[in-house]
């Protein structure tokens, strides 16, 4: 499984990158706009930090203006990827734009049957939101586990993106559960690296070390 960062903050992307871990970076329009940046500016500036896929969602809702916008926005850079809505516009959209070799995200995917439209209409990804469907009450992680098992079975070679990933469980249970991604906000990484254990081994080695110097 690859780590995508999903955040539009150019100063957290920098220093988990310095980690040599990143492959890519998901935003969305509530990241984007928490930034107070241009749009273009903040993509174009994450694909010179990272170079892999990096997700842009589209604004508009009607099938036609996510065509325009998602053309006009692959030209921004050669890695940008278009994030598109699981609407029925967005579906259509994605087939399009996917037709012309332009690689689209599918996001806000809630279901299994969401997921197997999306691969249908081509998406290279789908973003099935594993923490809101827990808030919702709902296994968000079955979704994950679900649509990898169907993209086996049926050959799809649509990437599955677990997102809305809230802890580090939801980290090593999205490995576990097949996706072939997940895009990960930087305090959930920030967290997975900490381990008490290590810090009271890092500590007792030191004292150790010192003690037999003298
Ligand atoms: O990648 C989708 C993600 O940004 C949504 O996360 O925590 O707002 O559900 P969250």
């Amino acid at each position: 499984m690859e780590l995508y960062i999903d955040t539009a903050n150019v100063d957290e992307i920098r220093e988990i990158a310095q980690w040599g871990v990143l492959s890519g970076v998901t935003t969305n329009p509530t990241l984007v706009a928490r930034e107070g940046r241009d749009f273009l500016e903040v993509i174009k500036e994450i694909c010179e930090i990272v170079d892999g896929p990096v997700s842009a969602e589209v604004l508009s809702e009607d099938m036609e203006g996510m065509v325009k916008e998602g053309r006009e926005k692959k030209n921004w850079h050669e890695n940008v990827i278009i994030k598109l809505p699981c609407t029925a516009e967005g579906i259509g959209a994605c087939a399009v734009l996917e037709g012309e070799g332009i690689p689209c995200n599918v996001t806000l995917v809630f279901s299994a049957g969401q997921g197997f439209l999306a691969a249908s209409a081509g998406a290279t990804f789908v973003s099935p939101f594993v923490g809101r469907l827990d808030d919702a009450g709902s296994n968000g992680m079955q979704v994950v586990e679900d649509l990898a098992e169907m993209f086996e079975i049926h050959g799809f070679r649509t990437r599955i993106i677990a997102a809305s990933i809230r802890t580090p469980n939801h980290l090593t249970e999205a490995a576990l559960a097949g996706a072939h991604i997940a895009t990960v906000p930087y305090s959930v990484i920030k967290k997975s690296i900490l381990h008490p254990l290590t810090d009271k081994g890092l500590e007792s080695f030191k004292k150790d070390w010192e003690a037999a110097q003298n």
